[in-house]
């Protein structure tokens, strides 16, 4: 299906997991091995799309809170991903990288996450950026003391301090802003995710559990995005007149 007005960059909140096992009485576990096709299945069809940025909210900072069992089935989960698709990922020209702290992670993880994005560097097709352990106010909180940091060192003078300059020191700043942020599962918030870089982000939700997520939602979000007026604070009158050739 082609799409007018492609997203540069989509972000999703996959969301869902959970209860597409627990109505099956299945672990909660099992919710995220189904999700894991999910996560297959949205890469391929973002790509083939020709969408240039997908970032994918798999783990974040307030998910370790969770049950330990449940944890290592994420972690498990991840490590699969990162073992199983890296060949995929090299093949179609997919660069992987990591928003987060990939150090809180457990070993395994993080080194098979960092063969990832090693392996895939030179990708040129798209960008896969996997928020592990994320936080958007940590993100912040890290990104400002670094900047605090630098500004007591004389490096930084606090009033030349801007928007550029803290994106700088953000785990994002490689990325364009979110165009099309997507949440699954029905809630209908942000749980702490990209808070910075979504100040003008087309939001949809879908009450679809991530393991159901197939091409049609995806389809539905991009036909959505693309019936969105941006405005970025100005009318409509004048969007749609600078529009004009
Ligand atoms: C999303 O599914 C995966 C992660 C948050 C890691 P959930 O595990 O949150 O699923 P629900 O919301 O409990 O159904
Ligand atoms: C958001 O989902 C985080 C991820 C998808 C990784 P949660 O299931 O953790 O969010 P809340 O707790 O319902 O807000
Ligand atoms: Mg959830």
């Amino acid at each position: 299906m082609a799409h007018p007005n492609l997203p540069r960059h989509i972000a999703i909140i996959l969301d869902g997991n959970g209860r597409w096992a627990t109505t099956r009485e299945f672990p909660r576990t099992r919710g995220h091995e189904e999700g894991l096709k999910a996560v297959r299945l949205s890469v391929r069809a973002c790509r083939e799309r020709g969408i240039q940025n997908l970032t994918l909210y798999a783990f974040s900072v307030a998910n370790w809170s969770r049950p330990k069992e449940e944890i290592d089935g994420l972690m498990r989960v991840c490590l699969e991903f990162a073992q199983t698709e890296v060949e995929e990922c090299v093949r179609r020209g997919v660069a992987v990288q990591v928003i987060g702290d990939l150090d809180d992670l457990p070993t395994p993880t993080r080194r098979a996450v960092e063969q990832m994005v090693e392996a895939t560097r030179d990708g040129k097709a798209m960008t896969l950026a996997l928020a592990l352990s994320y936080g958007g106010r940590r993100d912040m909180v890290n990104a400002m003391r670094a900047l605090a940091a630098r500004a007591q060192a004389g490096l930084v003078i606090p009033e030349e301090i801007n928007e550029a300059s803290l994106r700088g020191f953000l785990t994002t700043s490689e990325l364009p802003d979110p165009d099309l942020i997507i949440r699954t599962g029905g809630e209908k918030r942000l749980s702490d995710f990209l808070l910075f870089e979504s100040a003008y982000a087309e939001l949809f939700f879908s009450d679809v559990l991530w393991p159901d997520f197939d091409e049609p939602v995806l389809d539905q979000a991009l036909a959505a995005f693309s019936r969105r007026q941006r405005r970025y604070g100005r009318t409509g009158d004048q969007v749609t007149r600078a529009a004009l050739p």
